[in-house]
């Protein structure tokens, strides 16, 4: 019925049914599947660190020191500094993440897989891919790394809901 599917992945476990359900997806309708990850920003060091709380993805994130020893400095060129260091830190987790995402896929044996990686606001980083995939289906988490649990949908999923012209499956 699809003939190509988009899965969001921001390295969160909801992000990574998502990117299950849309590899079992793939293999049924023996479509194309995209991987789109933004990296992440803003909350910078919540967020590096609650994806480096997930076990899987600290150990190859030696050479880079996490950076909460320098929260909170008031120098510029340090905060500069940091900036710099956690744009990279972001870079290689996302690189990380669509690396893993796209073996994931292989190994289940889907045929044609392709990765995205974009910076600046999530949802418009998902929203691009899907005009530039041209995809028919996107799937993604209903929640992913944020914390505030009581909201039925994480601010991503809900501004993708609200803009995506495809069908937009929201995994639990
Ligand atoms: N940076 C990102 N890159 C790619 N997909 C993302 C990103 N952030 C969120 N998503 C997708 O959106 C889903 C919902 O996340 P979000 O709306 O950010 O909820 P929360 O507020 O719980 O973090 C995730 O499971 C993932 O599929
Ligand atoms: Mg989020």
């Amino acid at each position: 019925m699809f003939k190509t599917i988009l899965a969001a992945v921001d390295g969160s476990d909801t992000g990574g049914r998502a990117l299950k359900a849309a590899i079992d997806l793939a293999i049924k309708d023996k479509a194309k599947l995209y991987i789109v990850h933004v990296h992440l920003h803003g909350r910078p060091v919540e967020e590096l660190e609650r994806m480096a709380e997930i076990e899987h993805l600290v150990p190859e994130l030696t050479g880079y020191e996490m950076p909460t020893a320098v929260r909170g400095t008031a120098m510029t060129r340090e905060l500069l500094a940091h900036a710099a260091h956690e744009a990279r830190v972001a870079s290689e987790l996302g690189d990380l993440v669509l690396r893993r995402a796209r073996q994931q896929a292989k190994e289940a044996g889907v045929e044609t897989v392709d990765t995205f990686s974009a910076s600046g606001d999530y949802a418009d980083g998902i929203l691009d891919a899907i005009d530039e995939t041209g995809a028919d289906l996107v799937v993604m988490g209903r929640r992913g790394l944020g914390k505030i649990r009581q909201m039925l949908l994480g601010s991503v999923s809900n501004k993708v809901v609200q803009n995506a012209g495809c069908a937009v499956l929201l995994i639990q």
